[in-house]
């Protein structure tokens, strides 16, 4: 399997009160990209970060910014998060009814765009789109808040995912988000899943860098 594997900690995690030793950590460690949850408190219940701190970590770090909207009307954001320094902006389909136009305007701003799902929607909701994705990423918990437990049955979702991005001839990465750990990576890797993002595995770990590597080794231990 010639799959890459890619390892996003999320900001989420990381401790705030050391956020630039926590950028530093991670980026010596060997992440791949830094994962951003921006939540509004409406889509989802939790408030997070905004434009102002995408443009501090695109000050504190090289790793890619990797954005995960979970908010109503994303296309309010597009402008003022390229202008920080995002690289990649994902939106919710259910935030989404115009998915297509707000796809492409991201694209138009020069960045790379996702589109995601919750655990309880369709993958039909992306089959019409899924050449056009830079990303598709399948949660694996319900958004809204860090450190939750991994829903066993995304495994078949993220499988017939895989299955739907080849079958459209898309190069759009698989991410998975949500309670992924030790335990829980084989199973999305197996699946098809090529980008993990991991909050608590990291940033709650005795050494983060250890475990950015232990991540990616359990992939490679089952290509
Ligand atoms: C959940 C967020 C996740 C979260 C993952 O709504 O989208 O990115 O930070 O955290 P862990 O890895 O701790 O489940
Ligand atoms: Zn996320």
């Amino acid at each position: 399997m010639s799959r890459t594997v890619r390892i996003a900690p999320s900001l989420l995690a990381a401790d705030l009160g050391r956020f630039k030793e926590e950028l530093a950590i991670i980026e010596e460690g060997g992440a791949d990209w830094l994962h951003v949850d921006v939540m509004d408190g409406v889509f989802v219940p939790n408030l997070t970060f905004g434009a102002k701190v995408i443009e501090t970590c695109r000050r504190l770090t090289k790793l890619p910014l990797d954005c995960h909207l979970m908010v109503v009307e994303p296309e309010k954001y597009f402008d003022s998060f390229a202008k920080a320094g995002a690289d990649l902006i994902t939106i919710h389909v259910e935030t989404a009814p115009h998915l297509h136009r707000q796809v492409m305007r991201i694209k138009e701003l020069g960045l790379k765009a996702g589109a995601t799902l919750n655990p309880s929607t369709s993958l039909e909701t992306v089959r019409e789109i899924a050449a056009d994705l830079d990303l598709l990423l399948v949660m694996t918990v319900n958004p809204g808040y860090g450190a939750q437990k991994f829903i066993p049955a995304t495994v078949g979702k993220v499988a017939r995912a895989r299955q739907l991005l080849d079958a459209a001839g898309s190069h759009a990465l698989l991410e998975v988000d949500g309670g992924i750990a030790r335990e829980t990576i084989q199973s999305v890797w197996r699946a098809g899943a090529d980008t993990f993002v991991a909050g608590n595995a990291v940033f709650s770990a005795k050494d983060p860098k250890a475990e950015i590597a232990a991540l990616r080794a359990l992939c490679a231990e089952q290509a």
